[in-house]
């Protein structure tokens, strides 16, 4: 046993070119937890949550100072290989992005890159039922990704996301396009996968975090540089009901959004 979490998050400073966008953001995600990010637009959430299965790797511009570690090695050792990461830390977006394919071979497709074995048969359908589609989709695996709602569609790209079996399922806003029931689901299916695997979800819904969130992180934006930074992070009971900073108290009371 370790006291670390899963993810020991050390961020001095995470760059765009010459633009801090993060500073001085370093807390521990604890395993078999959803963690959520909290705050304004622009603060650094999206930001921090692609350094957590190394997506900022894409954008040229981007460069870290500190480090995070995950199970207790540095994720951005140079032997660690960036797309092995994003195996085991699998991401939803917020626009649900369904590939033009039939329901079954989105979620087949994931099998055939990561050239996971097994019956793919059962393998989509473990996957689609683990993302609570299965029976909506049962009788039309044939037929296009994109025929599907929104809220199926982003159901789909959790379940693809889950082919793999990752430990870690990071969720960039993944209600923002979504309609109040469609939301509901999705919460609701994320409280059924927290059994099964660490969620982190950066949301800008406030009641979502505190519905569905064992931790909450608030970041904030400085006024000054511009560069975001986290202001507290605790137990979403804790955050919600006596937050210890003024601007988690005012962000939290709508002073600001
Ligand atoms: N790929 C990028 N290139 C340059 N600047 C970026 C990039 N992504 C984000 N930023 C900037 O970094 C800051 C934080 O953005 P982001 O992490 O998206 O915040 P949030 O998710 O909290 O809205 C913003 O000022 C944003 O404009
Ligand atoms: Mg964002």
């Amino acid at each position: 046993m370790t006291s670390e979490g899963l993810f020991q998050c050390d961020i001095e400073r995470l760059y765009y070119g010459d633009f801090a966008a993060v500073r001085d953001t370093r807390l521990s995600i604890d395993e078999g937890k959803i963690t959520a990010f909290i705050g304004p637009s622009g603060c650094g959430k999206s930001s921090v949550l692609r350094c957590l299965n190394r997506m900022n790797d894409l954008t040229r511009s981007f460069r870290l100072e500190g480090q995070i570690r995950f199970g207790g090695r540095d994720l951005y050792a140079t032997s660690v290989d960036a797309v092995a990461v994003r195996r085991h830390i699998g991401m939803v977006f917020q626009q649900p992005n369904p590939f033009a394919m039939s329901i079954f071979d989105n979620v087949a497709f994931g099998l055939r890159i990561n050239r996971i074995k097994g019956n793919p048969q059962e393998l989509v359908e473990e996957a689609l039922r683990g993302a609570a589609l299965w029976d909506e989709v049962k009788d039309k695996l044939k037929k296009s990704g994109l025929s599907l709602s929104g809220g199926q569609q982003q159901r789909l790209c959790i379940a693809r996301a889950i082919v793999t079996k990752p430990k870690v399922l990071l969720m960039d806003e993944p209600c923002s396009a979504l309609d109040p029931i469609a939301t509901r689901k999705i919460e609701e299916l994320m409280l059924e996968l927290r059994k099964q695997y660490t969620i982190v979800i950066v949301t800008h819904n406030l009641q979502q975090a505190s519905r569905v969130a064992d931790d909450t992180a608030f970041m904030y934006v400085d006024q000054i540089t511009r560069s975001g930074y986290l202001v507290e992070f605790g137990s979403t009971k804790q955050i919600f009901d006596s937050p210890k900073e003024i601007y988690t108290q005012q962000y939290l009371s709508g002073v600001f959004s």
